[in-house]
């Protein structure tokens, strides 16, 4: 059946019309308990939805919504193994990845749990030895320095974890990140680093990318030249690089030796792969044991998730709320502001992890679906938003919705800056649902003093509509078990989404047709003539840009 015949649906449909002009500051009067009602904890994590147009009825028709559309049963069947990845025929189970029961995990009827412990172990002991200084350059210093060479899911999260856990880093090992194939990226990141101390982690699931394969191509084609005075080039290529890759094969063809080469599997999805070998590099910058941690609380996030009823299920609420949003409410982006400058990559990563996942317009059946599924999500830290797009959240035409994310404790003892920081995420969560009224702003600008035909012609400009929908996530403090359990909440927030929407949420072949056109027109610049057969602007734009570039640009070796 159709998710728009279902009964569910139909509910939520009429129920909204009633909900449409309903004011949040009048829920909060109709119920002195909404506050907590409307507030759901676990993992150490407070997620307060009560600032949102929600009533008891909407939550109560939302849940049934979820469990008519299958969740509870589609989410024993990702942790069963099931291969819920429709079109790719693949289990999804990023969630063994951080099982930290003795519980054993089947996919395919084979216990997983083993070869996943066999490559923690295997990351445990290349963390450790690298970080004790024991593996060492081909010179025979030890590593300060490990440059992840990896796009998306196999840039991202590592990206964002490592900059969220700045303060359990070392100084004496950086960790950097080069994704984009704009050369800038590679040669601004080598040119402060010192080639007989510098590690490359080649990271890339397919081991096919090109902007992945043609930066670790440049990278080792520096290490070459920059050390072929003191080494030869075999070794410097087996002591200054190591591989995450499903791709064994091309990993051994790039001169990887295998124990240089970290492994995982088909079922672990580009976008959730942080928690594998891909998290190599995390491991490498705050210690093992930290990266344990996080794989903890990822762990306690996916036990609240499995075993607790919708409506206190944080991630299944994180979703019901959005699908009110978008589906009903007529509100397709969502804004995600960390009032916490170490969770800058944050936003990205979620634009990866739920663009990826639920940009679809078709159901698993293949059917168009015949209502909107996953957000535009956008965002950046606070304070600084507040001086940049605040003004469209607080009085722009749309209504974006938006999560608060923030620590009750500072990263870092600056005194005076936390409680400021705090401040400002709770007050701006106020401001947005109070708004304020023109009475108001006419009572402000008459005591300063302000005339009458001046004040009116003001008071329209300075009115806030408030009822702007918004979350609080509140974390006890940024460390890795809590990230662990924020990013978990996320993933699951997202698949409880695709589940409802019925889209296949692990695939991503939307990302294809860019890649194999790109591939067309690089033999048009490398050949330096206008290619045929593509649209007029497309071929003006090839002719352009030869016409304009200095001289033709060396081999990419693509
Ligand atoms: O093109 C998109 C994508 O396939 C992502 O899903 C993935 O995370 C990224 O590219 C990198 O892929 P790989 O890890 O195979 O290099």
């Amino acid at each position: 059946m159709r998710l728009t015949d279902r009964a569910t649906w139909k509910a939520l449909n009429a129920h909204s019309r009633e909900m449409v002009d309903a004011r949040i500051l009048d829920l909060f009067a109709q119920d002195p308990q909404r506050a907590q009602a409307f507030s759901t904890e676990a993992c150490g994590i407070l997620f307060d939805y009560s600032k949102n147009p929600i009533s008891a009825e909407t939550r109560r028709l939302l849940v049934a919504l979820a469990e008519d559309a299958g969740v509870p049963a589609q989410i024993a069947a990702m942790f069963n193994g099931q291969r819920i990845n429709v079109t790719e025929k693949r289990a999804v189970l990023h969630t063994a990845l951080r099982n930290r029961s003795q519980r054993p995990v089947l996919a395919d009827g084979q216990d997983v749990m083993p070869g996943i412990r066999a490559v923690l172990e295997r990351m445990r002991s290349m963390a450790e030895r690298i970080r004790a200084g024991v593996a060492r350059g081909c010179t025979g210093r030890p590593f300060s320095d490990i440059v992840n060479i990896g796009i998306g899911g196999s840039d991202l999260g590592p990206l964002m974890v490592t900059a969220a856990l700045r303060p359990y880093g070392s100084p004496s090992l950086r960790a950097h990140f080069v994704s984009n194939v704009d050369g800038a990226h590679l040669a601004a990141t080598l040119a402060g680093l010192d080639p007989q101390t510098t590690l490359f982690i080649v990271s890339s699931k397919t081991f096919t990318t090109p902007e992945t394969l043609t930066n670790a191509r440049s990278g080792r084609e520096w290490l070459v030249t920059q050390l072929s005075a003191l080494a030869p080039a075999n070794l410097i290529v087996e002591n200054h690089f190591a591989a995450v890759s499903t791709n064994l094969e091309a990993t051994a063809e790039f001169g990887l030796i295998p124990e240089r080469v970290f492994g995982f599997w088909d079922w672990v999805g580009g976008r959730y792969s942080l928690w594998s070998a891909i998290g190599l590099p995390i491991a490498l910058a705050i210690g093992f044991e930290r990266f344990e941690q996080l794989l903890s609380g990822a762990w306690e996030m996916d036990e609240h998730f499995r075993n607790t009823p919708l409506e206190r299920n944080l991630p299944a609420m994180a979703a019901l709320i959005g699908i009110w949003h978008i589906d009903f409410m007529g509100h397709p982006t969502h804004a995600v502001l960390p009032y916490a400058q170490d969770l800058k990559h944050f936003p990205a990563f979620l634009q990866q992890l739920d663009m990826e996942s639920n940009g679809k317009s078709v159901d698993r059946s293949g059917m168009a679906t015949n209502y909107l599924t996953g957000p535009v999500i956008w965002g950046a830290p606070g304070t600084n938003g507040q001086h940049a797009f605040f003004q469209h959240l607080h009085q722009g035409a749309q209504v974006t919705p938006a999560d608060f994310i923030v620590a009750a404790n500072p990263a870092d003892n600056v005194p005076g800056h936390h409680d400021m920081l705090l401040a400002n995420c709770i007050a701006q969560t106020e401001a947005l649902l109070r708004g304020k009224r023109t009475d108001e702003v006419r009572a402000e600008l008459k005591a300063r003093g302000m005339q009458s035909e001046e004040l009116e012609r003001l008071i329209p400009h300075r009115v806030f509509p408030g009822n702007r929908p918004t979350n609080t996530i509140v974390l006890k403090q940024l460390d890795p078990r809590s990230l662990g359990a924020l990013i978990a909440l996320y993933e699951h927030k997202v698949f409880v989404q695709g589940a409802i929407w019925n889209v296949n949420s692990f695939d991503q072949w939307g990302v294809e047709l860019g890649k194999q056109l790109a591939s067309g027109v690089l033999e048009d610049l490398k050949a330096g003539r206008p290619g045929s057969g593509h649209d007029p602007s497309t071929q003006r734009l090839i002719e352009y840009v030869l016409k304009s570039r200095d001289a033709p640009q060396g081999d990419t070796g693509l």
